[in-house]
């Protein structure tokens, strides 16, 4: 499903031709299949460790895999990085595939296979998604991946987010593999305390993980904040004052930030 290597009408053509072949299959042995959004092919197992590495996954994380097939990125990252995690595939079949192989690899304790549709599945214990899917899935999916904790990393084998831009991108055995950081969600008013400066409200503006943001003096001076970025709950920004360049760098907390830079420790409080 490389969208670089076929144009895509043709890719959806060959698809489409894969899914009716599936069904003619399923119906050849009268069992029920359900309206899949994304027809089952595998990704390879070059690619399936690269997403791994690039989602850093480790024995701390969970990892979610949103349409798991034979259930091989879940059950890589058990074998190989001690992961616990939820694969979810809407065919009753893949489930039971990815248990046996879960079993066969010893890991079928760290791991959990749902028949389930993806739009269903409760995310929140998430540290890293995986995900092999169409554009269009991903993007319904998007709104629900921003309101994941800050800091989870979505891995996405073959298509991307449109206007998200990936923090990372690369290209295995020519398929492409997109990563994205969660990025805290901080656009609004914050009151700044820094050493040495009167207080100032920092005026935040983010779409995605792109922010722009502006310091208010209490004396009415504006200044915008240049270098800013958002990196999960890390925050960083410089401010040209006319004592010179004044760097921050922290940590947001729900309604609280704080850190260190040119003029000491700051805290921040969203106003
Ligand atoms: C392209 S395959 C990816 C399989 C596996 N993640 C991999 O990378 O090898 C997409 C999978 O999504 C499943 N699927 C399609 N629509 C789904 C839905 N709405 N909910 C859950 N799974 C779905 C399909 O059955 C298929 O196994």
């Amino acid at each position: 499903m490389s969208h670089s290597s076929l144009p895509f009408p043709l890719l959806r053509r060959g698809l489409a031709l894969v899914v009716a072949s599936l069904f003619t299959a399923a119906s050849a042995h009268g069992a029920e299949r359900p309206a899949l959004d994304v027809p089952y092919i595998k990704t390879p197992p070059a690619v399936v460790e690269r997403m791994l590495e690039l989602g850093r996954v480790g024995p701390d994380d969970y990892l979610i895999d949103l349409g798991s097939g034979d259930g091989r990125i879940p059950i890589a990252a058990a074998v190989k990085h001690g992961t616990r995690g939820l694969g979810v595939d809407l065919d009753p079949e893949r489930t039971r595939e990815a248990t046996a192989l879960a079993q066969e690899a010893g890991v079928a304790d760290k791991l959990e296979f749902r028949t389930e549709n993806l739009f269903d599945t409760d995310l929140s214990q998430a540290s890293v998604i995986t995900m092999y899917l169409f554009p269009e899935i991903n993007l319904k999916l998007r709104p629900h991946l921003l309101a994941l904790k800050p800091g989870t990393r979505i891995v996405a084998h073959a298509f991307h987010m449109d206007e998200w831009t990936p923090d990372h991108h690369e290209v295995v055995e020519g398929r492409d593999i997109f990563m994205w950081t969660i990025p805290a969600q901080i656009a609004g008013l914050w009151r700044v305390k820094a050493p040495g400066h009167r207080d100032f409200v920092m005026r935040i503006w983010q779409t995605l993980n792109d922010v722009r943001a502006t310091a208010i003096t209490l004396d009415e001076h504006s200044i915008p904040a240049m270098n800013v970025n958002v990196q999960g709950s890390h925050f960083r920004y410089t401010l040209n004052t006319a004592e010179g360049p004044l760097n921050f760098e922290g940590t947001v907390q729900g309604a609280r930030m704080k850190g260190t830079g040119t003029a000491g420790e700051w805290t921040a409080e969203r106003m």
